[in-house]
């Protein structure tokens, strides 16, 4: 993060451009890449897309719009509150919450005593009746429908240890349907919306603990390193397994082994709380019908016939990102109990979620310096805040008055966090891969076929000598008869 998120592109403060990448339409309609519907709005709208369109067409030269940083579009955070468990039923009987929500306003109110409070405003106030479906509509469903349309996106929750981070988003709902959580829901439309026969949809399961990437897949895998893509600022894990899906029980499946390779521990806040930090990737790469483009024109200069042109257009295709975080809790350590191991564990989790805190603020703020390379979740986050990705955040807060402080910087998290713009761009590149194999093809036909026509010209020289020859013999063999006739 070297500088704030008006400079667009590259993420988290960086200058850097992405060359490939195309700017949304400011104004027009979005459209979706392949033929089937988009998904439909979500209900809800604060979520509303800022700014979608179709592309203008692309310059001749191969490369991309390169001088276009995208699109403004702020991050979106909604706050959610989680119901009194048991022990705050009994111990908190007495007390009220320390916070009153107005989900109509879209306001939260945080209790400073009987008397005072102080008003929030969020994209989203989900309270403590909130389904799980109504969470993924609000907060997930217009960020998968943007990844679905060519856009990186970001999921990601924040919270005090116990208030339901890993229940919003990681729930598998086995045992109930309606418990599925954002992870489950965003798998099922993305599967529904692709077009197996020409898209692709692939993903990577990682956790962050004590600042070492590990692979929820291959857990043997645990010192992952993150490549950043000098020249569009793009993060990624080339280390990392990576693992096509075709259908959702083979997702599921997946989330199920990553969720068993998860570090958790029993503490007084969560009997499961998540000692690491874990990061969904599906990536996403929709082939753009009827749409390959070259400049037209060249054909008609160039005098190439228009079939030749076709075969040298490359197609266009929308690679795409989507990242689900599901942080590990900010705990106080005398309140969770931490000792030993798990207190290391609590440190670490505590100093990179405060490095986290730091760039946020300083996007917040346009602070020409944000100390993005602090921590290892600040660098793998770079494209979700400040970069190019469309970011929603859910916070999640408990009711117990005693967790008070706890639930006021929570609430503080968040709304530094709608402060902070990205510059939405369009994943977008010709295939050039794809090109290459279709050239390769036709360079094996025409190479056949002039191994072909040689061979015929061959066979004809070779008959049109012999039969040549043939007439040479004849007509030396009449002079001949002719000769020996007239010395008669
Ligand atoms: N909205 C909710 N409705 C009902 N139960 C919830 C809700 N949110 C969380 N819980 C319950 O609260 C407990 C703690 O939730 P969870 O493990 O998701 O917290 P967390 O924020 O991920 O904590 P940590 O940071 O320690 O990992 C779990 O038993 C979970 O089932
Ligand atoms: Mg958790």
């Amino acid at each position: 993060m070297a500088s704030g998120a008006r400079n667009g592109g590259g993420g988290l403060g960086s200058r850097t451009t992405a060359k490939m990448d195309r700017q949304q339409g400011s104004t027009a309609t979005p459209k979706a890449p392949a033929g089937k519907p988009r998904l439909s709005a979500a209900g809800g709208g604060a979520y509303r897309r800022t700014s979608s369109g179709p592309l203008p067409a692309a310059g001749a030269g191969g490369g991309r719009n390169s001088s276009e940083s995208g699109v403004s579009s702020r991050v979106r955070v909604a706050v959610r509150l989680r119901p009194r468990n048991a022990e705050e039923q009994a111990a908190d009987a007495d007390f009220a919450d320390c916070v009153e929500l107005q989900p109509e306003l879209k306001r939260l109110k945080l209790r400073k005593n009987n008397w005072e409070s102080d008003t929030f405003e969020f994209d989203e106030v989900l309270t403590e009746f909130s389904s799980q479906k109504r969470v993924y509509e609000v907060v997930a469903k217009p960020v998968v429908e943007s990844v679905l349309e060519g856009y990186n996106g970001t999921v990601m929750a924040y919270g005090q240890t116990g208030t339901g981070k890993t229940f919003t988003l990681g729930r598998l709902g086995d045992e109930d349907t309606a418990a599925r959580g954002i992870m489950v829901r965003a798998m099922e439309d993305i599967l529904a919306d692709i077009t197996p026969e020409t898209d692709t949809v692939s993903l990577s399961y990682l956790q962050l603990y004590m600042e070492m990437i590990q692979d929820l897949l291959d857990p043997v895998n645990d010192n992952i390193a993150i490549v950043e893509d000098p020249r569009t600022g793009d993060v990624s894990l080339p280390g990392a397994t990576v693992v096509e899906v075709r259908d959702q029980k083979s997702f599921m499946d997946l989330l199920r082994i990553g969720e068993a390779h998860r570090v958790a521990a029993n503490t007084k806040l969560n009997t499961e709380s998540s000692r690491s930090h874990a990061i969904l990737m599906v990536n996403v790469r929709r082939a753009v019908k009827g749409r390959s483009e070259m400049n037209v024109s060249m054909s008609a200069e160039n005098g190439h016939s228009s079939s030749m042109m076709d075969s040298l257009r490359p197609p266009i295709v929308r690679k795409s990102k989507l990242v689900v975080v599901d942080l590990a809790g900010s705990e106080r350590i005398d309140k969770s109990g931490s000792e030993g191991h798990t207190l290391e564990e609590a440190k670490s989790i505590n100093l990179s979620l405060s490095s986290l805190g730091k760039c946020i603020n300083a996007l917040a703020e346009s602070s020409a310096h944000v100390p993005v390379r602090d921590s290892k979740l600040t660098r793998l986050l770079k494209d979700s805040f400040g970069g190019t990705a469309r970011t929603s955040l859910v916070v999640t807060i408990g009711p117990s008055p005693r967790h008070r402080g706890e639930t006021t910087s929570t609430i503080m998290f968040g709304q530094r966090a709608m402060k902070v713009q990205n510059m939405v761009k369009l994943k977008e590149e010709f295939d050039y891969k794809s090109l290459c194999r279709r050239l390769d093809i036709e360079l094996d036909k025409l190479i056949a076929e002039n191994e072909r026509q040689r061979k015929y010209f061959d066979d004809e020289i070779e008959r049109i000598t012999a039969e040549a020859q043939y007439r040479v013999a004849e007509a030396e063999k009449e002079c001949k008869v002719s000769l020996e006739r007239m010395r008669k």
